[in-house]
């Protein structure tokens, strides 16, 4: 039995990459969408593909380091679908650099897109989440939400903060029956790796659908088991480094 058909979710960063992935994956399932990225020009492609895929798909071209874009993504899906079952939290920016180097506008930018939106979007979002029987929240972190890697001090600093938001708000909203996971991933194959990884393989990094392969997973076991946290490294590196 399909368990997610009919459902709503939110996805962020649904334009490209990780998010486009999941949002596809989610369509194939029957999933209503609400699809955010920062234009309507970036989100066509991805509209096009989940609709043809039979599902429902509202655009919400937002920037979400407007600390207003949340409630006004929220808000929207509520009046198109009337709920809320699923929250994706993956739209995110990093931008390689020493800390040395950092301009403060640049560090505040990385805190408000992959820090303070996924805590806005899960504020807004919680009330309706909590009359789901299938309320998840998931939330892309990433490996530097758990370690520091030279020339990514902004972006690191942002996913520790987003890996503290979402270890706090799993214990708030656990009596509600929403499942809040976090999954780090090391190098991804998408236009973010090959901005702040040009020396690594493309051939060799983690496929966007292996992450919505795990997303899948989460979404799909509500059963008596649950995974707080996935880390997921590519086959190359050295496991447990
Ligand atoms: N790729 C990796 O190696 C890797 C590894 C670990 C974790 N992650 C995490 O995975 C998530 C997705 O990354 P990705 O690799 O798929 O990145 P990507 O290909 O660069 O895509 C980023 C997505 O975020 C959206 N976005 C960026 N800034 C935004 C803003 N201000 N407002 C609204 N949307 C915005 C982009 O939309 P538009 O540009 O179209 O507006 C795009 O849809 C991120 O949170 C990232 O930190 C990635």
């Amino acid at each position: 039995m399909n368990l997610l058909k009919g459902k709503t979710a939110i996805v962020t960063g649904a334009s490209r990459g990780i998010g486009r992935a999941i949002s596809v994956a989610l369509a194939q399932h029957g999933v209503n969408l609400a699809l955010s990225s920062r234009s309507m020009e970036s989100l066509k492609g991805i509209l096009e593909e989940t609709t043809a895929l039979g599902v429902d798909a509202l655009p919400c071209p937002a920037d979400i380091a407007d600390p207003d874009s949340p409630a006004e993504i929220v808000r929207k899906t509520v009046d198109r679908f009337g709920g809320i079952d699923i929250l994706i939290n993956n739209a995110g920016i990093a931008i390689p650099r020493h800390i040395c180097e950092t301009p403060t506008e640049e560090w505040d930018l990385h805190m408000a897109i992959n820090a303070r939106a996924p805590f806005l979007m899960c504020r807004e979002a919680i009330p309706y989440l909590r009359k789901s029987e299938a309320a998840t929240i998931i939330n892309i972190s990433s490996v530097v939400g758990n370690k520091g890697y030279v020339n990514q001090g902004a972006y690191t600093a942002s996913k520790h903060a987003l890996m503290g938001m979402t270890k706090v708000l799993a214990q708030e909203v656990h009596g509600d029956g929403i499942r809040v996971h976090v999954i780090s991933p090391g190098g991804v194959a998408t236009e973010m790796a090959q901005i702040t990884r040009p020396d690594l393989d493309m051939s060799e990094l983690i496929t966007p659908e292996e992450i919505v392969d795990i997303v899948m997973f989460l979404l799909t076991h509500r059963g008596n088991a649950v995974i707080d946290e996935i880390n997921v490294r590519r086959a190359g590196n050295q496991p447990w480094k």
